[in-house]
């Protein structure tokens, strides 16, 4: 089963960008641990980041029929965009939500997400190592639904 896992705006400049608040790990570090979990649990994975948001948009919408669950930190989107919303509410794909900081913790405009009531879960705080979270949840949902249609499958084989 495939992960994709979709990365926003300035999210390209963690390991330099505000490191008091995101912590020094660059994405591609963050990204070298998520497919290393991947891997060890037999899970495809793959990464987009873009500063767009017709370009997130688009991605979201090829996930469906391509990808079994997102992972999604929209960055400054989440807090403005009824179109990534809208994209994620269509494809109705398992969605996890992901903040490296605690967006409640922090000035009022972050504290709203526009994505909050359309995805599984959100997980927001714990620096780089909230991605990880993500996978864990992001897997136990899929590991659920893989199990599910196994058993859907065995009862249609006529016996
Ligand atoms: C962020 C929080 C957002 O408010 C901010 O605009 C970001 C990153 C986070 O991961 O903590 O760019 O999504």
């Amino acid at each position: 089963m495939k992960i994709t896992v979709i990365q926003g705006p300035n999210l390209n400049m963690l390991g330099t960008r505000e490191k008091n608040i995101y912590g020094g790990m660059k994405l591609e570090q963050i990204h070298q641990q998520m497919r290393d979990v991947a891997s060890q649990n037999g899970f495809e994975i793959d990464f987009f980041q873009s500063n767009l948001e017709g370009e997130i948009v688009d991605k979201i919408q090829e996930c469906l029929g391509d990808s079994d669950g997102i992972i999604i930190n929209p960055a400054a989107y989440t807090h403005t965009s009824i179109a990534i919303r809208d994209a994620l509410s269509a494809i109705n794909l398992p969605t996890i939500e992901v903040h490296i900081s605690n967006i409640y913790r922090r000035e009022e405009f972050r504290q709203k997400s526009m994505i909050a009531s359309v995805v599984a879960g959100q997980i927001s705080g714990f620096g780089p190592f909230t991605y990880h979270l993500a996978m864990v949840g992001m897997m136990q949902i899929l590991n659920e639904i893989k199990s599910l249609r196994d058993q859907q499958a065995q009862q249609k084989i006529p016996h």
